[in-house]
Parts: structure tokens; C-alpha cells; sequence
């Protein structure tokens, strides 16, 4: 795939934690976590990146959004370069890669309601001409994640678990970005709680056109949502390619052991159908 049919790309990416450049000797060059990663992710495409805990994918992930520096390779988003450029030339690059994170209590400011989280960054980012703009908006968002407009006076810790969840979905989608990356951000939920935010995110990324990387180290998550996948270990890529044939037809012995590390059933690629299904019915 050239860099010009993606998205976001990066080549030969590598991130070193800890470097101290003034300091000569080992105490200076700090530990690498990534290794030369080459990665690839198309106008729409979601693509799956998994690895065991510890192989650096919420690293590249901050990478790609350039929230961490990278000390070797290059990234370019929409055709651009972006791998030098300073705060200030980013800011306008910012509302267009948006972040879903894994606790949305540490990323919700929980002093103020979910109106005023979900308001503010439109009046911030020019997308609302006034508040009252910005309201309309929210209120609408609110209906397409299916959260009650009561949440609205809410503080993040009055709502549940899923429901956080799809605030910081909410968020993220209002701000009407290209690019998401979601990092584990059904983990901490119900496997019934995980089918209707991850359907809900299927949804919304189809209507707006949006590219997404997911991080995960479950598989079964990664199969039912993605089209691609990359499998990290050790902040290298060990295999990457279509899920299906990841999943069915492992190149590496290491993405073999991952597979075979978890029950059969987990691993059904209609996962996600049989979820919902079985929610709905238990809504009813
Ligand atoms: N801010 C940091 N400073 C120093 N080392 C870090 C920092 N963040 C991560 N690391 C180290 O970098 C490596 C990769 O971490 P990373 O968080 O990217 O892994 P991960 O694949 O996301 O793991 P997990 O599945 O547990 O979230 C680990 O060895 C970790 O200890
Ligand atoms: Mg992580």
C-alpha cells in the first residue's frame, strides 16, 4: 500500500521512552518500546491493532496522534508530513484525530456535566457558533448514542459504566473527526454492555466515514469490528493482514499462540451478532 492511499500512515516508526540527549552513556539512552513499525490505515477503514499486555500498542497508538515523540521514521496524515510539526501547527490537525480512552473516568472531567464536557469542545473548535448551537448539537448526539437527554445534568460518576463510555464516544464523534483510535475501550465492561458500544461505534463510524484503530488484546473484539489487523509483540509488527485470514490462516507461530491462549467460542467471528441479539431480547 503507498502512503498516499491511507489515511494516516507511518514508516519505520520507533519511540524510546526516557531518552536523555544531554547525557552521554547508557543512563542517557532510555529504553525503546517500538522498533520500526510500518502501519497503514485507510480513508474508512477500522483497523485492529493486538498484542499481549507490555508490546507497546498504546504507544503507537500516541505515536500516530503524535501525543508521544517518535525518534526515528516518519507519519503523515492526509497526505501531509506530520512527524516534526510543532504544537502549533498540529492544533488544527487536532479535532480531526480524536482519542476514545479505556477509562472514561480519567478523560471526563468529573466536576462538570455531560452537557458541558460534550458542549464545550464544539464552542472551543468553532463547530457551534453559540451555546445554544452547541446544545442543539449535543442533544442530538445524545439520541444517536441512545443516552437519556437527563444525563445531560449529570456528572460522569452518576452515569454507568457503559454509558460513560458512550459520552466519551459522543465526544469524539461530534467533533466530526477522520481519524479515532479507540484504546481498549470496552474492557472494563459486560460482554453484553461490549456488543451494543462496540455495534454503536460500528455505526457511527460507517454513517460519518471515519477511519479507526482499535487497540485490543482481546481477539474476539478485534475480529468482530475490524477489517485489518496488526498483531505487536516486543514493539514490532509479528503479522499483519485481512482479519479473516489472520484469524483463520495465522502466518506466525506467535499470533497461532495468541489464538490458541483463548477458548474456541471467543473467537467466533459472529460474536458480536449473537451479543446483540441476545441484549435486544433481554431489553425486551
Ligand atoms: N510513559 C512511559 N515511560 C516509560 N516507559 C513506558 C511509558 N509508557 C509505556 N512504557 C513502557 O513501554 C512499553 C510499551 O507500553 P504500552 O503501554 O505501549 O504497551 P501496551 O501494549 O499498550 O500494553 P497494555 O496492553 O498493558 O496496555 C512497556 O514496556 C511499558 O512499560
Ligand atoms: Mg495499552
Amino acid at each position: 500500500m503507498s502512503v498516499s492511499d491511507s489515511l494516516l500512515s507511518a514508516r519505520g516508526i520507533e519511540v524510546t521512552y526516557g531518552a536523555k540527549p544531554h547525557l552521554f552513556g547508557p543512563s542517557g539512552l532510555g529504553i525503546k518500546v517500538l522498533h520500526g513499525i510500518d502501519i497503514d490505515i485507510r480513508r474508512g477503514e477500522t483497523v485492529g491493532i493486538v498484542g499481549e499486555s507490555g508490546s507497546g500498542k498504546t504507544t503507537l497508538g500516541r505515536a500516530l496522534l503524535r501525543l508521544v515523540d517518535v525518534t526515528a521514521g516518519s507519519i503523515h496524515f492526509d497526505g501531509k508530513d506530520i512527524t516534526r510539526l510543532p504544537d502549533a501547527r498540529m492544533r488544527p490537525l487536532r479535532r480531526r484525530m480524536q482519542m476514545i480512552f479505556q477509562d472514561p473516568m480519567a478523560s471526563l472531567n468529573p466536576r462538570h456535566t455531560i452537557r458541558r464536557i460534550l458542549a464545550e469542545p464544539l464552542l472551543l473548535h468553532g463547530l457551534a457558533s453559540n451555546r445554544k448551537d452547541a446544545e442543539r448539537r449535543v442533544a442530538e448526539i445524545l439520541d444517536r448514542v441512545t443516552l437519556p437527554q437527563v444525563c445531560l445534568d449529570r456528572n460522569p460518576h452518576e452515569l454507568s459504566g457503559g454509558q460513560r463510555q458512550r459520552v466519551g464516544i459522543a465526544r469524539a464523534a461530534l467533533l466530526k473527526p477522520d481519524f479515532v483510535l479507540a484504546d481498549e475501550i470496552v474492557s472494563g465492561l459486560d460482554v453484553s454492555t461490549q456488543a451494543q458500544v462496540l455495534n454503536l461505534l460500528k455505526e457511527l463510524s460507517r454513517d460519518l466515514g471515519l477511519s479507526m484503530a482499535f487497540i485490543s488484546h482481546d481477539l474476539s473484539v478485534i475480529r468482530a469490528i475490524c477489517d485489518r489487523v496488526y498483531v505487536m509483540r516486543h514493539g514490532r509488527v509479528e503479522e499483519q493482514g485481512e482479519c479473516e485470514r489472520v484469524f483463520t490462516a495465522p502466518a506466525s507461530a506467535y499470533t497461532r499462540m495468541l489464538l490458541d491462549a483463548i477458548p474456541l467460542p471467543e473467537v467466533d467471528p459472529h460474536w458480536l451478532r449473537r451479543e446483540s441479539v441476545a441484549a435486544e431480547t433481554s431489553d425486551a
